[in-house]
């Protein structure tokens, strides 16, 4: 029986909840509701507890519950959160990591997806600060279901309602099924720059962020994929249920992923350095009166190109191609050349490394789809279901 905990916060929206609640339980799901402060405003515990058949939690250190339950065991228990209806203040929340209530408390210590039903006045949902909320949670993998236009309780037209019952209850679903999607697929994504010594003090490496490698990462662990994240130095959080292995150096970054093997399948997002200098000097290279020093380069081991062709070959190997112009010539060309399945290349001229978006040709044996600008997180989600679909197909 699936868990879910049901967090209430406190908007006028929270009475549709009730109904959705109803459908969760007739749908077979366990359904364990939370209410903030502000909730307990708008309905009352005990219609909720009734149609849960379930205790309302509410408090974070309640005499009793806390040794029984635990708020970080009821965090690890659940199979999804859903927070219906997420209020901006809750969403800011959580978005900077506040744990001052057992809502926000649970959210913190979970590593079950979350799913947002978002309802609030138009202004609040489109004021930059609420938005700016929404996108830093929806690239650590929360989801978000609505909210949708129309009238809102105070009397304005716009986007704020709480989305429809079925969509949240739709979305309570896909969440639940996406999460076992890769179940027992071992995957291997690399992400970010190498850095290539000099001496002590200098490297050759270049601008990439880690941003899509790490996407990519965590919308697949989101799906229940045991993901191994090679990643060189970059400043971003591990996603939830990655393991996370750092590497410096392109020669580095190959060896990690060779030791993971047998794996199902290898994303190679990492920009990896074409070169590295051929002596590194274990000292800190001096000013000379001959003039700066000419460096002599050597080529790396091309990791993707290596994994295609290796005896024990993942069924699925994928590769990202940074390209300049000629954009589909040269793709077509890198996918052969590489023998990887699939390839998706993005002109590195509109798309500079390190932005939040990205915009990509994917190619694949059968063709290549011109797939929209889109936010680096809804790219990787839209990657994962290829993955998976891949993955039905080969049963
Ligand atoms: N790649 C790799 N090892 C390398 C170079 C690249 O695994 N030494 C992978 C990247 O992770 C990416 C793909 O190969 O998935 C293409 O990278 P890209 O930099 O576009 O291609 P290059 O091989 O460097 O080709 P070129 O610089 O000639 O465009």
């Amino acid at each position: 029986m699936p868990r879910i905990i049901l967090i209430l916060g406190g908007g006028i929206a929270a009475y549709k909840v009730l109904d959705i609640a109803r459908e969760l339980r007739r749908e077979g799901m366990e359904v364990i509701p939370v209410m903030t402060e502000a909730a307990r405003q708008f309905v009352t515990p005990l219609s909720l507890e009734v149609l849960c058949g379930n205790p309302v939690h509410g408090e974070l250190f309640r005499p009793g519950q806390e040794s029984e339950i635990g708020h970080i065991a009821l965090a690890r228990s659940a199979d999804l959160i859903l927070v219906c209806p997420a209020t901006a203040n809750l969403m800011s929340r959580m978005a900077h990591g506040m744990a001052d209530d057992l809502a926000t408390t649970l959210l913190l210590a979970t590593e079950a997806p979350i799913l947002l039903a978002p309802a609030m006045n138009p202004h609040m949902w489109s004021h930059p600060a609420t938005q700016a909320n929404l996108s830093l949670l929806e690239q650590r993998g929360v989801r978000c279901v609505g909210p949708s236009h129309g009238n809102v309780a105070c009397g304005e037209t716009g986007t704020g309602r709480l989305a429809e019952s079925d969509k949240i209850l739709a979305a309570v679903r896909s969440s639940l099924a996406k999460a076992t999607d890769l179940a027992g697929r071992k995957v291997i994504v690399t992400a970010g720059p190498t850095v290539e010594p000099l001496d002590p003090v200098r490297f050759i490496s270049n601008y990439s962020s880690g941003l899509q490698g790490y996407a990519i990462a965590g919308a697949l662990a989101a799906r229940g994929a045991d993901v191994r994240l090679v990643s060189g130095p970059v400043s971003l959080p591990t996603p939830p249920s990655v393991r996370r292995i750092d590497v410096r150096t392109a020669e580095e970054m190959k060896a990690a992923c060779l030791e993971q093997l047998p794996v199902d399948a290898v994303i190679c997002v990492a920009a990896v350095s074409d070169w590295r200098p051929e002596s590194v000097s274990d000292r800190k290279m001096k000013k000379s009166v001959d003039g700066p020093p000419t460096l002599i380069l050597r080529e790396n081991p091309d990791i993707l190109a290596t994994l295609s062709h290796i005896e024990t070959r993942p069924a699925l190997v994928v590769g990202f191609a940074a390209e300049t112009d000629d954009l589909q010539n040269h793709a077509e060309q890198k996918r052969h050349r590489k023998g990887c399945n699939w390839l998706l290349a993005n002109d590195v001229s509109k798309h500079h490394f390190g932005g939040h978006r990205n915009q990509v040709l994917f190619l694949t044996e059968t063709g290549t789809e011109e797939w929209p600008e889109m936010d680096k997180s809804a790219l990787a989600e839209r990657l994962a279901e290829q993955i998976v679909a891949f993955f039905q197909k080969q049963g």
